[in-house]
């Protein structure tokens, strides 16, 4: 991390002339309850020791100047001003969107500044690395120019950001996480009310292991879109009935059998998936209570089933991944992760035990795929925060 921060430390002050603000804002994991957050429902994700580094000074120029030190192309610049279109270059787009949903929700940002951003959360993933840089972005305009906004209000000016500029629709999780993450804790975020609890996940002999499919996902954002508007579609149906249901959070087990007649079979399928997801979100947090991640753990292949079969946004890839570890006794569980089709899964498996089960999985997936996965693992760490400078020097 040290060095990363130093890099993008060197690359500021080769580029400019002041002594910058530096941030850390993280990707994020999600341990249980995925596609639940756009349903107003549960999610247990913790923000992860891979980051954005940024470094940020205002100028004097009336330009925003934005410089990536690992993508192509490196430099983006242009006036400050209220109107905003797209740069055309991912990258940008997400820090252009973040200014334009702080301009619009009435924060003054008219100055030029520098901003420099390096990062080692591998991109396209499922690890967030869009969510980390809005967060960052968010988190260190607010400090730069003294706006004093809230870490849930900066959550939600990143969300939007995402949805309306960059034209992603996704829920909260991935920025709520990245802002909000401590250290060794996993967060339970109900996402209707935005409420959160921090529960201990730290253990002696147990960690966090990725397995990257490598497969890039590429149908993510239609069926995204697709999965999000047969929810509602089941939240309408239901709403004949029960005119009070909002979301699927309000919806029982009793009210979707009562309506499968009247349902399209998939859009059932899809509603009852996330009831499903919903409870063992809670029931997962209530076996971190009682420390028992073996139950933990069959909950997390309890979910990946049903992305794959119910919800169906798994690939034969990310299955491949977890089938590899159904009979090894050294992981306790193992699901996709995130919005699905490509990126990780993550396995909580016994730390002892991590490079022979690193070799029975890469030898399962050669075996089917012909290809290796990537593997990384990962510790849990702060949200979004601000970096000593003199520590970056070190
Ligand atoms: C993506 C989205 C999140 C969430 C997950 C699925 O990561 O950005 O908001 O919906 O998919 O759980």
């Amino acid at each position: 991390m040290n060095n990363l921060a130093k890099r993008v430390l060197e690359r500021f002050k080769s580029s400019y002339e002041s002594e910058p603000l530096l941030f850390f804002s993280p990707g994020r994991v999600n341990l249980i309850g995925e596609h639940t957050d756009y349903n107003n429902g549960f999610v247990l994700p913790a923000a992860i020791d891979k980051a954005i580094v940024l470094a940020l000074a205002k100028n004097d120029t009336g330009l925003m100047r934005l410089q990536s030190i690992d993508m192509q192309p490196k430099f983006h610049s242009r006036k400050m001003s209220k109107n905003h279109f797209k740069s055309g270059i991912d990258w940008a787009d997400y820090i252009i969107g973040v200014i334009d949903e702080l301009q619009k929700a009435g924060y003054d940002i008219d100055e030029g500044f520098d901003c420099v951003f390096g990062g080692d959360v591998p991109i396209g993933a499922g690890l967030s690395s869009s969510a980390a840089l809005e967060g960052g972005v968010a988190y260190g305009l607010s400090k730069l120019f003294d706006l004093n906004v809230s870490r849930l209000e900066l959550t939600k000016i990143s969300q939007k950001a995402e949805n309306n500029f960059v034209g992603v629709q996704c829920g909260i999780m991935d920025q709520f996480a990245s802002i909000h993450g401590k250290e060794k804790s996993v967060i339970k975020l109900d996402c209707l009310s935005l409420e959160h609890e921090y529960y201990p996940f730290e253990w002696d002999d147990v960690c966090i292991l990725l397995c990257d499919t490598k497969v890039r996902r590429t149908l993510a954002g239609s069926e995204y879109n697709v999965r999000r508007q047969q929810c509602e579609e089941g939240v309408r149906i239901i709403k004949e009935t029960y005119p009070q249901v909002e979301s699927l959070r309000d919806v029982t087990f009793e009210m979707l059998t009562e309506h499968q007649e009247k349902m399209d079979e998939v859009v059932y399928r899809r509603c009852m998936y996330v009831l499903n997801e919903n409870k063992r979100v809670l029931d997962a947090c209530q076996d971190l209570m009682d420390s028992n991640l073996p139950s933990f753990g069959a909950r997390m292949y309890q979910s990946h089933y049903g992305l794959r079969d119910n919800y169906e946004v798994s690939c034969d890839e990310l299955n491949h991944l977890v089938d590899a570890t159904e009979d090894l006794d050294s992981v306790l569980g193992s699901r996709m992760m995130g919005g699905g089709f490509g990126g990780c899964t993550i396995n909580l498996v016994k730390t002892d035990e991590i490079e022979n089960i690193q070799a029975k999985i890469e030898e399962y997936y050669k075996g089917k795929t012909g290809e290796s996965p990537g593997f990384h693992v990962v510790k849990i760490g702060e949200g979004t925060h601000e970096l000593e400078l003199t520590k970056a020097h070190q």
